[in-house]
């Protein structure tokens, strides 16, 4: 019994000083993993910060990241200048018909100043920013057909569309928007705008901004009900901004770019982006997911009274000015409303 009360008395500094080291640690730990949180809270992170800029030279195709771009006033600069169009309908082609067509890739090469458009086994490179010499040299202005409207396109040569058409498995030609101006409409028509502004092959309106928190919100939704979260590619946005509260951003009406060097660039918000099921077609594999994200974007988002059948995601704006962004410049919303009202432009 005296052994062992000694060997326990003598044992106590062996037990009581790991036991304290461990505190200590423990506490320094603790507070150094508080200030790290800090570093990536809200309040010293802030929700308008533009976090990422896209482009998608051709219209469908796969785009690619950029740190900085051209605001011009028909969208980003080389955002849907060129798209493929049915060689017998001259139609528009996009995801919505064919999938397949998100396998494209296009990357920019800024000392070339080429855009490079690549199937699997295929590139091609062509001049990014053309000159209307090299076009009439080398391409053919033809009619082009776009939602509904016809308007002027530079046709490259068949010789060179030829991969695309053995991709995509149909005959398609590649054509860059002609010298006349595809005026908006809808909410961005003259009338509603009070002035006149026109894009090149986007859908509607030149330029798309969209939230990360509100794309953090559907993600926690989508995973809730046991689905896969989707990349903010999916919705093919030009400015990405942090955000704040999700879904804030359905109330923008007037945004404006500042940064520390030169003039603040404002942009109109002119309405809500209304959603088809191109969101739905993974960008990595062309597969069309059955449900997701269409069918939780049906449950919340279907928020536009102009639109009620269709749900919102992103917000279209068309720039007052042309300028410079960048990655990690503010977006500031200087005015909000209440009366977004969809109106299709088709009409
Ligand atoms: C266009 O063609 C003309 C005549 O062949 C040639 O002189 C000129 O250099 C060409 N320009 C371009 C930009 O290709
Ligand atoms: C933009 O917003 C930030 C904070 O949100 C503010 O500090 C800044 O002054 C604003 N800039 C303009 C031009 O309104």
């Amino acid at each position: 019994m005296a052994i062992t009360d000694i060997l326990n008395f003598h044992m106590l500094p062996y037990i009581v000083f790991p036991a304290a080291l461990a505190i200590v640690f423990l506490l320094r730990f603790l507070r150094q993993s508080d200030s790290q949180s800090a570093a990536t809270s809200p309040s010293l992170s802030p929700e308008n910060e533009i976090v990422s800029l896209r482009v998608y030279p051709v219209k469908s195709c796969r785009g690619f990241e950029v740190k900085s771009a051209q605001v011009l006033r028909t969208g980003l600069d080389l955002d849907r200048n060129w798209m493929f169009l049915s060689a017998e309908t001259r139609e528009f082609l996009t995801i919505r018909a064919n999938s397949k067509m998100t396998l494209l890739r296009t990357a920019f090469d800024a000392d070339t100043n080429q855009l490079s458009i690549f199937t699997k086994q295929h590139e091609i490179k062509i001049p990014a920013h053309p000159t209307t010499e090299w076009l009439q040299n080398n391409t053919e202005i033809a009619k082009a057909r776009i939602w509904g409207e016809e308007t002027d396109a530079w046709e490259y040569h068949i010789s060179l569309t030829k991969p695309f058409s053995e991709f995509l498995d149909m005959d398609v030609r590649l054509v860059y928007k002609g010298p006349t101006p595809r005026v908006l409409r809808g909410c961005g028509a003259p009338k509603l705008l009070g002035r006149t502004e026109a894009t090149k092959f986007a859908d509607m309106m030149p330029v798309q901004v969209a939230s990360m928190s509100s794309l953090k919100e559907l993600n926690e939704r989508l995973v809730r009900e046991g689905e896969s979260e989707v990349d903010i590619e999916r919705f093919r946005p030009n400015i990405i901004i942090r955000g704040g509260a999700p879904w804030v951003e359905d109330r923008w009406k007037v945004l404006r770019i500042t940064n520390s060097h030169g003039k603040p660039l404002d942009l109109d918000v002119v309405s809500r982006c209304l959603r088809c099921h191109v969101p739905s077609v993974d960008p990595d594999t062309a597969d069309k997911h059955p449900r997701q994200p269409w069918n939780q974007l049906m449950k919340y988002r279907r928020i536009d009274p102009g639109l009620k059948f269709k749900p919102a995601f992103g917000m279209l704006c068309v720039p007052r000015a042309e300028g410079l962004v960048e990655v990690g410049m503010k977006l500031n919303v200087t005015a909000v409303t209440d009366d977004h009202f969809f109106i299709n432009p088709m009409k």
